[in-house]
């Protein structure tokens, strides 16, 4: 038997000033995904291509549709990119992915097997200033080949990536392409979407916690405090006795589905401990960290 005693607060009024800066600092990123799979099946496509604003989905492109598709608050946001161009853009990506991946299967004489392909590319701006960048390839899960912009060079971390760095930089003006992409492209994309949509990037959400507890005979009091529905993802949360002794640190933080994060702490209290315990929450969205105090055993 367990009993459940859930405290929600009203939170509104310990808001602090949202309102993004013209000046904003960032980190602000901007990356992409690539899969590719040697055997397609039903719902996962022979390539798909992911694009991320920070830790937000912002399109979506498949090899089935062939259409790149801005997801969740960037399909309300007008101009932002020109869907048929980007299409284009990814179809033609696709064709060169794929082929690295029938080159890589060749190599190992392995035509028939399934294999998976990954590429992750992006870049950072900080203070609007390009801050880093990275290109690189994964085969089956292990690192294949990545670009080094210092170099300028491909980088080949896998036998069969000899072959494709072969490729990739048969002309000299494709190295410094990639390098440009890297250094320039990228993050003039970046600066152009944040001109669009930096507000979605900036918003603060300010958690909701709700502290339940639960006993079973024999054992401890575990106290639980959620926090959800906040954003951004860093959030700082722990038990507190009266004392002010720390009992623990953050959990996890996950990803609720649905653009908000959420994370939860418990402290275990033997059963004869009468002293308050609290839960302490801060956040970038509150003016000063939350106390929530367990109301004790009812
Ligand atoms: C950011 O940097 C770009 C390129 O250097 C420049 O054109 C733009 O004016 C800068 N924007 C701000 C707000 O400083
Ligand atoms: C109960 O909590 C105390 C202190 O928090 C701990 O030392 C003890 O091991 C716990 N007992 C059980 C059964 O979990």
């Amino acid at each position: 038997m367990g009993t459940m005693v859930p405290v929600l607060l009203p939170l509104l009024l310990l808001l602090g000033p949202a309102v993004p800066q013209e000046t904003q600092a960032g980190p602000y990123t901007l990356s992409f995904l690539y899969t590719g799979l040697s055997r397609p099946r039903k719902g996962f496509p022979s390539f798909q291509a992911m694009a991320y604003l920070n830790d937000q989905p912002f399109f979506r492109y498949e090899s089935e549709g062939r259409k790149a598709e801005p997801l969740g608050p960037w399909s309300q946001v007008e101009g932002m990119e020109d869907w048929e161009k980007e299409s284009e853009l990814q179809k033609a990506r696709e064709d060169i992915f794929l082929v690295t991946l029938r080159d890589i299967m060749d190599y190992y004489k392995d035509r028939e097997g399934s294999h998976i392909f990954q590429g992750r590319f992006g870049c950072e701006l900080r203070n609007n200033e390009s801050h880093a960048a990275f290109w690189r390839y994964a085969y089956d899960g292990q690192d294949f080949i990545e670009f080094n912009k210092e170099i300028p060079a491909w980088v080949a971390l896998d036998p069969a990536a000899v072959n494709t760095k072969l490729k990739w930089e048969a002309e000299a003006v494709y190295v410094q392409r990639a390098k440009a992409y890297l250094e320039e492209e990228c993050p003039g994309m970046l600066r152009r979407y944040l001109r669009h949509g930096r507000v979605h990037l900036d918003r603060q959400d300010p958690p909701s916690v709700s502290v339940t507890s639960h006993v079973a005979p024999g054992q401890n009091r575990t106290l639980k405090c959620l926090a959800y529905d906040f954003y951004p993802r860093g959030i700082d949360l722990r038990w507190t006795s009266a004392d002010g002794a720390q009992e623990t640190e953050s959990g996890d933080i996950l990803p609720s589905g649905n653009g908000y994060y959420q994370s939860w702490v418990v402290v275990g209290v033997p059963p004869q401990d009468r002293a308050p315990h609290s839960c302490h929450v801060e956040h970038i969205s509150l003016a000063q960290p939350l106390t929530v105090p367990w109301a004790g055993p009812q």
